[in-house]
């Protein structure tokens, strides 16, 4: 039977980064995912870092292509009523985000993690977590059709919203919290220079869309849908055309088309577990919460637990001091909470929710008030650029 410090389940950005941190400070893991790395590696996902998710990169010793490439953006823009009102984040908050894609941090931190010579566990088939109540937790995994059984000190649930661990947790010892949208993201990537230089959040009677990017070379796009709506019925011709309806005139004349390489949909949703810690077992990132991806806070959310259960951890290893990890359910909760509070918000005011026009006139109005009022973009800037850490 094999043995490690911490056995992490999910190479997603929180086990990949989570893994990274702990060999960083001398911690044996193994991580175990069910992909294949190419199908990982391949995901388009995220594309907005905090500067708090930046500099836990940089702890992580992941700097260095990020620093060179990332774009930092020091504004973004909302568009309504046929205007666009800019957010000056680094004004109104001192800070900016960087715009450094999930694929790339993925990348980053696989290269980081192999030229360590670390266990990454790739297509870990039927993975079962064990005995998490006892000070003795177990993972059985099947890999290249041999079963291997794992003892561990601590599992960490980073294998997202449909993974095992959290699913291990026995009913009743948890209460969840979720609330679903009637609409989904067509996202579509395309090898063509953005429309702006900054980030343009949509609000238009036919739905929200959303300007984004990931270099001066490729750009993201983003147009609300329904849940029953199929791929097939999007060409890239219909896209553009949807696009530059929501946007405002001067903005869709600014878009450049081109063929689409890659094209999703995803639904949007809220959901929180709690608590995050069950005996040896903690979840982490979206094994732990969903936010619906308007505030761009998925992934750092994702960042922000590492970076307390990490800490947690090295702390128990050198000092056997057991209370950080008996806080990191509390203080993770607490800031999940800010991030699902905000983009919930984030995606009232920007999406088309019903035929209503009451309700859209509504959300007219507070755009119209944000825009005159410095108290009220402080307060979207702030959560957008991310709240600080507790100490
Ligand atoms: P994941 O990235 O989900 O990683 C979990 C990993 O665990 C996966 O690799 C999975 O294969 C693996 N796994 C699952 N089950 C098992 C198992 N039984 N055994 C072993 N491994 C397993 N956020 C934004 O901020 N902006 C966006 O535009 C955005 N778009 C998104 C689009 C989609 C379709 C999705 C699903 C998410 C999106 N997000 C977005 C959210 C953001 O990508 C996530 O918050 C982030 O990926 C969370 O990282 P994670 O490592 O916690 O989970
Ligand atoms: C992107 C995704 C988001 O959810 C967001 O709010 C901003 C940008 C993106 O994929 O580029």
């Amino acid at each position: 039977m094999d043995r490690t410090q911490v056995a992490i389940i999910g190479a997603g950005p929180s086990g990949l980064l989570l893994s990274q941190l702990l060999y960083l400070n001398g911690i044996d893991n193994i991580v175990l995912e069910r992909q294949s790395r190419e199908h990982v590696a391949g995901r388009i996902r995220a594309g907005v870092l905090e500067q708090g998710t930046v500099e836990l990169l940089l702890k992580a010793k992941l700097g260095e292509r990020m620093l060179s490439e990332r774009l930092v953006h020091d504004g973004v823009s909302l568009a309504f009523a046929g205007r666009s009102v800019r957010v000056d984040l680094k004004a109104l908050t001192g800070s900016s985000v960087s715009v450094y894609g999930q694929t790339e941090v993925t990348k980053d931190l696989m290269d980081a993690r192999t030229a360590a010579g670390a266990k990454l566990m790739f297509e870990a088939a039927e993975v079962a977590v064990a005995d998490f109540d006892s000070a003795h937790p177990k993972v059985r995994y099947r890999h290249n059709g041999r079963t291997h059984e794992l003892t561990c000190d601590f599992i960490a649930g980073c294998d997202g919203y449909h993974g095992v661990c959290r699913q291990s947790i026995p009913q009743g010892a948890l209460q969840t919290f979720e609330r679903t949208y009637p609409f989904g993201w067509l996202g579509i990537l395309a090898d063509v220079p953005p429309a702006s230089h900054e980030l343009i959040y949509s609000n238009h009677a036919r739905g929200f869309a959303l300007c984004s990017m990931r270099s001066m070379t490729r750009s993201r796009y983003y147009v609300q849908c329904g849940l029953d709506e199929k791929l097939e019925a999007w060409s890239d011709a219909r896209f553009w055309d949807e696009l530059r309806v929501r946007l405002p005139d001067e903005i869709a004349a600014a878009v450049i088309t081109g063929p689409s390489i890659e094209k999703s949909i995803a639904p949007l949703r809220s959901f929180v577990v709690e608590p995050l810690r069950f005996g040896q077992l903690f979840l982490v990132g979206d094994a732990a919460h969903i936010v619906p991806p308007t505030g761009a806070k998925g992934l750092n959310l994702a960042a922000a637990d590492v970076r307390v259960l990490y800490q947690a951890l090295v702390e128990y290893y050198r000092t056997s001091r057991t209370d950080l990890l008996e806080r990191y359910s509390q203080m993770a909760l607490r800031r999940a909470w800010q991030a699902v509070r905000f983009s919930w918000w984030f995606t009232s005011i920007m999406h088309k929710f019903s035929d209503d026009p009451f309700n859209h006139r509504l959300q007219l109005a507070e755009l119209d008030y944000l825009s005159g009022s410095t108290a009220a973009l402080t307060s979207l800037a702030e959560n957008y650029v991310g709240l600080p850490f507790e100490v």
